[in-house]
């Protein structure tokens, strides 16, 4: 068992106890939802909703970039589908090269003309890597999906030297040679870098360090982040994986004042066990269940690691980035299946709406999460095999929840039975609420259970809106997924199951079902 698969193994027994003293019902009563629109809390940041997409299997390759000659229709080499289906989600960030990769990559490897960039091993993932997409491709595919640019900087097998120079031939405007090189190769002028994190996993792939001497290099490196006054860069510092809450607190109190945000590492496994981690499609209701656990588990991390972070940073200036979070399945057993390429089903979607509920009730601190990852790697967004693409499960969830970036948190109580399997239990209804930029409150609710239909009667204190319409995503089965022949299998469509009287709104959630309501 590993430190990951203890980790979690931890945290959910953590977990178990926590949700066995309060917060919802034994028996099967209607879930009680009240709405404080009249004590708005932090804004939501946009850059909750970002994506992590590392230089692995056919995360890049394939699955965003297939080069200008390609017969798969693409704007300068990126897929054209993949393009417009990223915009359509209004996709905010975008974390790249690694992931365990950053830690070895040469971002020299990746620039000047294609045909004359070296074929290097990817030692973190197997096969080659081509660098036919390297920093022009990806800070012009963020620039041409509308997204903030963060960059994992190598430090383990890097230096500072290589890191400021790579900042300044992306940022310089001047004549420096860098900022030359950087025209004579196509690029007239600098291009935002907004966030950089020192390194990936220290404690593990990044380099193997004990968080006190991490904590040490981290200001080594943050020393030499350069950037004009106007065009600051986020510093992220590397931080933990799950539970443990000893790498925060070293690294807080040692760097802390050098820190622009620290980051949080938490993957799902439905077994929790790293070795046979559970399919992505042929799982019975134990593993819908765990998985849920799972993801609920994240507000014990966040709440666990807030707190230390509160000792040093009592006025949440320090943010926490959640930039690797999702669900880790099983590999597809495919035969020529690449890396970490895994099926998103109905259970995906349903785990990262609670996830996403937990970052926005956290607001005050969250302001960054990553789901990994964004095209053909673990929690996609997206599927792709060669000419064919898919949106999944998780995809939609993002859609519906769009309308919540950079909204006013909205304090939220649940009153809801519990969803039992087993000797586990879980609430059965989950709720987030947002005002966004128009005065248009969303709520959104999620009924984890996926045998009974749960009616919700939700009081809004401060709310005069009197229309509500939403959209709602659930499928036949727990594993439904969306396939290249049936795409729309899991797909959101019209809610009609809700009705607004006098402040209060009754909705009837469909068992295993997302809904997103807007009140007008
Ligand atoms: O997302 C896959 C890998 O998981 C990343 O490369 C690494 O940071 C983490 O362990």
């Amino acid at each position: 068992m590993n430190a990951k698969t203890r980790a979690w193994r931890g945290g959910l027994a953590a977990l178990l106890v926590l949700i066995s003293s309060a917060g919802y019902a034994d028996t099967a009563t209607d879930a009680q939802v009240t709405v404080h629109a009249d004590r708005p809390g932090a804004v939501i940041h946009r850059e909750i909703y970002g994506q992590f997409a590392e230089q692995l299997g056919r995360g890049i390759y394939g699955g965003v970039w297939v080069g200008e000659d390609s017969p798969i229709p693409n704007i300068k080499g990126y897929r054209k589908d993949v393009v417009e289906a990223l915009k359509a989600i209004k996709v905010p960030v975008i974390r790249w090269p690694g992931g365990c990769f950053a830690d070895q990559y040469d971002w020299r490897d990746g620039i000047g003309p294609r045909d004359k960039r070296p074929v290097r091993m990817n030692a973190s993932w197997g096969g080659e890597d081509s660098n036919q997409f390297g920093t022009h491709e990806f800070m012009d595919f963020a620039e041409l999906i509308g997204a903030k640019t963060y960059l994992s900087i190598n430090v383990g097998t890097g230096s500072p030297r290589e890191m400021s120079q790579w900042i300044e031939y992306i940022t310089a405007d001047g004549h420096s040679s860098l900022a030359s090189e950087r025209r004579a190769n196509g690029r007239d002028k600098p291009w935002k870098l907004d966030y950089v994190g020192i390194g990936n996993e220290m404690w593990g792939c990044g380099g193997s360090m004990r968080a006190q001497f991490y904590a040490d290099v981290y200001r080594l490196y943050a020393t030499f982040v350069h950037a004009s006054v106007s065009a600051p860069i986020v510093r992220i510092a590397s931080g933990a994986n799950a539970d443990d809450v000893g790498w925060t607190d070293a690294v807080m109190s040692i760097a802390g004042s050098q820190i622009d945000a620290i980051s949080l590492h938490n993957y799902t496994i439905p077994t929790g066990n790293w070795t046979h981690k559970g399919s992505a499609t042929q799982f019975g209701e134990g593993e819908w269940m765990s998985t849920l656990q799972g993801a609920l588990h994240m507000d014990d991390l966040i709440t666990k690691h807030s707190a230390v972070m509160d000792k040093y940073d009592p006025k949440k200036r320090v943010g926490l980035a959640v930039d690797e979070w999702g669900n880790w399945m099983d590999q597809d057993p495919g035969a020529d299946q690449p890396a970490l390429y895994q099926e998103n089903s109905l259970r995906d979607a349903l785990s990262a709406a609670i996830t996403l509920d937990i970052f926005q009730a956290h607001a005050d601190r969250v302001r960054m999460a990553n789901i990994a990852q964004m095209v053909n790697v673990l929690q996609a967004m997206i599927l792709t095999d060669k000419s064919k693409m898919v949106l999944t499960p998780t995809y939609y969830v993002f859609d519906m929840y769009k309308v919540f970036q950079g909204a006013t948190s909205l304090p939220v109580d649940v009153q809801a039975s519990a969803y039992r399997y087993g000797n586990a239990s879980v609430p059965s209804v989950h709720a987030t609420a947002g005002r966004d930029a128009d005065g248009v409150v969303h709520v959104a609710l999620v009924n984890l259970d996926p045998h009974h239909a749960e009616t919700v009667h939700m009081t809004l204190s401060g709310v005069n809106e009197s229309n509500v319409h939403g959209r709602v995503l659930t499928a036949p089965d727990i594993s439904t997924i969306n396939t290249f022949d049936q795409p729309d299998l899991v797909k959101p469509t019209a809610f009609g199951g809700a009705t607004l009287k006098r402040g209060m709104v009754t909705a009837v959630l469909p068992p295993k079902s997302v809904v997103v309501l807007d009140l007008h």
